[in-house]
């Protein structure tokens, strides 16, 4: 293998500049070229391609976002679309792609792959949901992110005596709330995989008001309801006025957490091994704080599935 190719897609995270300059920096080490692809797949598409050289991923380890921008371009779904971008690849004499991005990005490089162009899947989005692995890039710097706007508004809620419903983002997956809520003390926790009951949540209020507790943090995701309606049913039903916070995309922003630029720099290398070995069609991640790699389907197998057992013990944390 003598050029690679490296795109991110999807929504940006934290740490994805660190994968890109962890794919190159292997890449030459070996001697192999990288080119990076602009805008995600209309980029591939479009040959929207530059070469990455040693310098050119310089002081980028500490930046949030990606330096080689994200897009949604569902027409990569068709079949045509793929083959022009393969055909244009080998033109430029690229033999192999690493796909930085979540599951629905994994999707066009694994469509990639079966029609007989290699590429490679590192996972790096928010949410945490992508299958085969236990954490994704940018994760970490989005769950200290959100911990760190719950510590400040929790300041003015213990000051104003005030009830809180915090959103955050997570897509259709629980994690973030999961891990903020219970890093940032919040008495309550919805998230898309558990089932939530409205008195529960009350019952919880009414508890912590009868020993004198009248502040109060609720974490919602956003893959359960948008905050202000929560707010809106809790309002109705205690007649306490509950103030809603949309953290948005606040979220996605950021210089990445150390243990994501260390993700990143493991996920970057692994992929680059993979290609060189011919191993193409392969998702990387870490299990049990091991590197693995896995078949995109057998990985499309392994749904991530949010660790519920901190779900039980923030309740029982939060009495
Ligand atoms: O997948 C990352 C994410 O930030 C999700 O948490 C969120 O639902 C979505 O992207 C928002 O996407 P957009 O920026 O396109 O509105």
């Amino acid at each position: 293998m003598k050029k690679i190719a490296v795109l991110t897609s999807g929504g940006d995270a934290p740490g994805m500049n660190a994968a890109i300059r962890a794919v190159v920096r292997k890449a030459r080490y070996h001697g192999v070229e990288v080119v990076g692809v602009y805008h995600g797949y209309e980029g591939l598409y479009n040959e929207n391609y530059k070469p990455l050289d040693i310098g050119s991923v310089g002081d980028i380890i500490q930046r949030g976002g990606t330096i080689l921008y994200s897009a949604r371009f569902p027409e990569f779904k068709e079949g045509d679309y793929q083959e022009q971008a393969i055909e244009r690849m080998k033109k430029a004499g690229i033999e192999g792609l690493v796909v930085i991005g979540g599951d629905g990005s994994y999707r066009g490089a694994m469509q990639l792959t079966e029609k007989g162009f290699p590429c490679v899947g590192i996972p790096g989005t928010i949410d945490n949901d992508v299958p085969g692995t236990e954490y994704t890039i940018g994760f970490d710097t989005a769950l200290n992110t959100v911990v760190d706007s719950i510590d400040k508004i929790r300041d003015t809620a213990t000051s104003h005596e005030n009830t809180f419903v915090i959103e955050v983002m997570g897509r259709d997956a629980g994690d973030i709330a999961l891990w903020a809520g219970l890093a940032g003390g919040a008495e309550s926790i919805l998230i898309p995989e558990e089932k939530f009951e409205i008195e529960d949540i009350v019952t919880r209020l009414e508890r912590g008001a009868s020993r004198g507790k009248r502040h109060s943090i609720i974490i919602v995701a956003e893959g359960v309801m948008k905050g202000h309606k929560l707010a809106k049913q809790l309002e109705e039903r205690t007649g306490v006025k509950i103030r809603t916070s949309v953290l948005g995309h606040i979220q996605r922003g950021g210089s990445p957490s150390a243990r994501d630029r260390v993700l990143a720099g493991l996920f970057g290398a692994r992929a680059v091994e993979l290609l060189i070995e011919g191993k193409g069609g392969r998702a990387v991640g870490i299990k049990n704080h091991n590197v693995v790699d896995y078949d995109f389907k057998v990985a499309f197998e392994q749904k991530h599935q949010a660790d519920l057992s901190l779900y039980t013990l923030s309740k029982e944390l939060s009495i």
